[in-house]
């Protein structure tokens, strides 16, 4: 018998998350099935869209009932296969949630090649966060040669991406990031144009400086005061990938505050702008294969870097998202599980 340790949802979050919400617990897994590997837990990801999930207001995806694990992508170790398509010693991309251990299908793994790539990257650069901000942003966002780009959350997987494949396109990026820290990772070291601080004093006037031509591709990344500040700076024709809106995740109810509505619908008309929410599966099929090919390539050349924040064990999983949520990692969130 394989036991398996995870992480259940404890309760419904009202607000931030605490501890509390989470609960460690250890079953014993059952026989596996025709058709299944058992995998081993080696590395799982921590992201933003987690927060929806574990509340159950309708959403594009189904909530994770109370007391059932935690749903995540991992990369993981097969460790037993009843699958031809799969061996022993077999790494894979998964879907296997906060826990050490799980027998899945065959069917929904993917095999990784450890020479390529750190298997890690297959849960940031080279994995869902990459590929969001690869097609948000081509599809999207079509970012021109001279026309400047902004996202927030810089620093992070999307973030990052978001601005350096702007400046492969030949636009100006402008990150957004909470910190000085942060701000000068964004700038010197991913190669933006400028990174703002969100949290000084001086923001606003600060971001306005720094796109002397207006804002034409505004990636959505946080909502809130951010986009508060860039909405007066868009240009006309400016799009707007609406990608997440992590400021808004811990609201505990609607906005009471004054309605808004009728003065951003008016912005959006005097300026011709297009703001398209999208949801990344929906580009899939389409583009992921060039991502990997365009993605890989630009990591090898050095125009694509990536920064990962590694957690140590499965049991800080619960602190460390909560940290994510309020921007206390640095660059991509993966535990190393196994
Ligand atoms: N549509 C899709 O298919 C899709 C797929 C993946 C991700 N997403 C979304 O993309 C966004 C970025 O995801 P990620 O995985 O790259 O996250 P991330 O950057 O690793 O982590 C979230 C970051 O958001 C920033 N943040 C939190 N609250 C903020 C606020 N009130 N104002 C400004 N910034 C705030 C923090 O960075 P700072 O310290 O720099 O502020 C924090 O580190 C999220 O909204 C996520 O939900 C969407």
């Amino acid at each position: 018998m394989v036991e398996s340790t995870r992480i259940v949802l404890a309760s419904r979050p009202v607000g931030a998350p605490t501890p509390a919400d989470f609960r460690i617990e250890t079953v014993e897994l059952p026989e596996l099935r025709e058709g299944q590997v058992l995998l081993r837990t080696l590395y799982l990801s921590l992201d933003p869209y987690m927060r929806g999930r574990m509340s159950a207001a309708k959403s594009y995806a189904d909530p994770v009932e109370v007391d059932d694990v935690m749903v995540g992508a991992t990369v993981a170790e097969v460790i037993e296969s009843r699958a031809a398509s799969f061996a022993k010693g077999d790494v894979v991309e998964a879907y296997s949630g906060w826990q050490t251990h799980d027998a899945v299908p065959a069917s929904s793994v993917r095999k990784l090649d450890p020479d390529k790539a750190p298997v890690s990257t297959a849960l940031g650069v080279l994995g869902m966060p990459g590929f969001t901000a690869y097609s948000g942003l081509l599809k999207i966002g079509q970012p021109k040669p001279g026309e400047t780009v902004v996202v927030a959350a810089a620093s992070g997987p999307v973030g990052s991406a978001v601005g350096q494949i702007a400046r492969i396109k030949g636009a100006r990026a402008v990150g957004i990031a909470g910190g000085p820290k942060k701000c000068a990772y964004v700038k010197d070291e991913l190669g933006f144009d400028a990174a703002i601080d969100h949290r000084a004093p001086d923001f606003v006037e600060q971001l306005r400086a720094a796109v002397p031509e207006g804002i034409d591709v505004y990636f959505e990344n946080v909502a809130g005061a951010v986009a508060d500040a860039v909405y007066p700076l868009l240009n006309t024709y400016a799009r707007v990938p609406v990608c997440g809106l992590i400021a808004n995740y811990n609201a505990a109810g609607e906005d009471e505050g004054q309605d808004r509505l009728p003065a951003f619908y008016g912005r959006i008309l005097i300026k011709s702008l297009t703001i398209r929410g999208f949801i990344q599966t929906e580009f899939v099929k389409e583009m992921y294969s060039d991502f990997l090919h365009d993605a890989s390539g630009w990591i090898a050349e050095g125009r694509l870097r990536y920064r990962e924040d590694i957690v140590e064990g499965l049991e800080h999983a619960p602190e460390a998202f909560i940290g994510m949520l309020e921007g206390r990692n640095f660059g991509k969130v993966v535990v190393r599980v196994g």
